[in-house]
């Protein structure tokens, strides 16, 4: 979404044509491999195994979590930093949100379920949280405000359209009497002309284009051999070459800004070169009341989709069913996984146009259509291992969290932000490059593994899930961060 609004941006105003520009697309690739590569492999391989030593090179687990100084020269993620809900807020804050969508619709996408869960959490701890958003679809009735919630302010005009103006005028117009503390944009909703010289805004990037193109590699290695490229893609590859150079231009009017993984973190402060102390690394949290073990309901859900007790082994995947989602490389794999080892099965949760493919793969596939979010607990549950193929790194998969909140352990694409803030330890599952063979060889790996070991390593992703990926913790790093850009006197912190 950052890249699109750039992108339309720099149509607008186009530079006088920049030395950089006239390069070929593949000389610019070169050019944005080379970071890629150092950020993948020179500077990981070089980290320990150990998740206390990858996530905050140098310091041992102990002395992350009882950090003390200035919370803005941590580049760990504030997450490994104890908050607790017990102790009301230092200070009580007046927040201004500013969001393209806030969750009214069934099947809300993840930077709407993160501000939802954010704000409503700060909203709680009694900070007065003004939310700006667009006109909420003709289908969906607006939510009704509620007591300890976020004050909703939705744009007139069509359903879904963005207008940055519009919304900034009802903010002026709110904080004319009582002024705002702080400003959170979630991504580029607070256009970056809004943004310039504005001291106490801070926003959070949900991906940015430089994870783009790393993803539009991907997706073009895992082309098959006399699969032809799109004209499309081949395109938006690249594009995404001149919207990370147009996002390293513009991201530095945002004050502060929140990255999501600490992949991300480093990418902000290495390649796009905005000063460290306006980076800060919080990951997404999701609800630790939602997501949590459950054997017996598990059982119930594998009796409800007819799973033969006979089972050996039972993996998922969920979410959107599409091609950049990996799922021409699941679908590869596990057939070939399946012929090997029928007792092993495979749980696909979502829509999309591979539901009938995988429909293809006869018993070993259960292909169960969108689950409904009060179902998806008893799905996680259900699970020996979850699988997210991903191709697309932008962001952090949810899935991932709620799946090792449910004590599963996972199977994932090696992208530097899985690698660097959710499978951060060999335990917690297997990780493969994305190909074929690669994928196949995890999944190879976890059936030998077998169900008793991987509920052992699933106990070890719910300790470190319910410390670092609980939307509680999440809320707590936020409003510790909004504090600190409200009065640097928050900033500061004793061991
Ligand atoms: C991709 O586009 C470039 C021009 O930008 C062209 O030279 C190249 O042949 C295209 N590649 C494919 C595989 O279509
Ligand atoms: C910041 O907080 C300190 C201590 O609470 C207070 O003395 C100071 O006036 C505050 N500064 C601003 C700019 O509000």
């Amino acid at each position: 979404m950052a890249a699109l609004t750039s992108l339309q941006r720099s149509r607008k105003r186009r530079c006088p044509s920049h030395p950089m520009l006239s390069v070929s697309p593949a000389l610019l690739s070169l050019l944005f491999i080379v970071p890629i590569l150092y950020l993948l492999l020179i500077h990981r391989s070089s980290c320990s195994p150990l998740f206390s030593h990858r996530t905050a090179v140098g310091r041992s687990s102990s002395s992350v979590s009882g950090f003390a100084g200035d919370l803005r020269d941590i580049e760990f993620s504030w997450n490994h930093l104890p908050f607790t809900s017990s102790q009301p807020p230092l200070a009580k804050l007046k927040i201004a949100v500013f969001s393209r969508k806030w969750p009214v619709a069934t099947a809300p996408g993840g930077m709407e379920r993160h501000a939802h869960t954010l704000h409503t959490a700060l909203a709680a701890r009694g900070h007065r949280v003004h939310v700006f958003t667009s006109p909420p679809p003709h289908t969906e009735a607006a939510p009704s405000p509620t007591a300890d919630g976020p004050q909703l302010h939705f744009l007139d005009g069509t359903p879904g359209q963005w207008r940055c103006d519009e919304a900034w005028k009802l903010y002026e117009a709110e904080g004319e009497n009582d002024p705002f503390d702080v400003i959170h944009s979630e991504s580029v909703a607070v256009f970056h002309r809004y943004a310039r010289g504005v001291p106490n805004l801070v926003v959070t990037w949900h991906g940015i284009s430089l994870e783009a193109l790393h993803s539009g590699i991907y997706q073009d290695l895992a082309r098959g051999e006399d699969e032809p490229m799109s004209p499309a893609f081949n395109q938006s590859l690249s594009e995404s070459v001149r919207r990370v150079l147009s996002e390293v231009r513009f991201f530095r009017s945002y004050a502060h800004q929140v990255a999501i993984s600490d992949s991300t973190g480093e990418m902000l402060r290495d390649v796009y070169q905005i000063p460290g102390r306006r980076v800060h690394v919080i990951l997404n949290g999701v609800d630790e009341a939602q997501f949590t073990p459950d054997a017996q309901l598990g059982r119930e859900f594998r009796e409800e989709i007819d799973l033969p007790k006979s089972a050996d082994l039972v993996l998922g995947v969920s979410g959107r069913l599409v091609k950049d989602k990996g799922h021409a490389l699941l679908y590869e794999a596990f057939s070939k996984l399946a012929l090997r080892h029928p007792n092993v099965y495979l749980l696909v949760a979502g829509k999309g146009p591979w539901e009938s493919r995988y429909m293809d793969l006869g018993r070993n596939a259960k292909v169960l259509g969108a689950v409904s979010p009060g179902k998806l607990r008893a799905f996680y549950n259900a699970l020996d291992v979850f699988v997210d193929p991903t191709l697309r790194p932008q962001g952090l998969d949810l899935t991932l969290m709620e799946a090792m909140q449910c004590g599963k352990p996972v199977v994932a694409t090696r992208f530097p932000s899985i690698k660097g803030s959710v499978v951060v330890d060999d335990e917690f599952g297997h990780m493969f490059a994305p190909n074929v063979e690669s994928l196949l060889e995890s999944l190879e790996a976890v059936v030998k593994d077998g169900a008793r070991r991987a509920a052992e390593r699933g106990r070890a992703c719910r300790e470190y899930a319910k410390s670092m990926f609980a939307a509680t913790k999440m809320a707590l790093a936020y409003e510790r961060l909004f504090l600190c850009v409200k009065n640097e006197s928050f900033c500061g912190r004793k061991s």
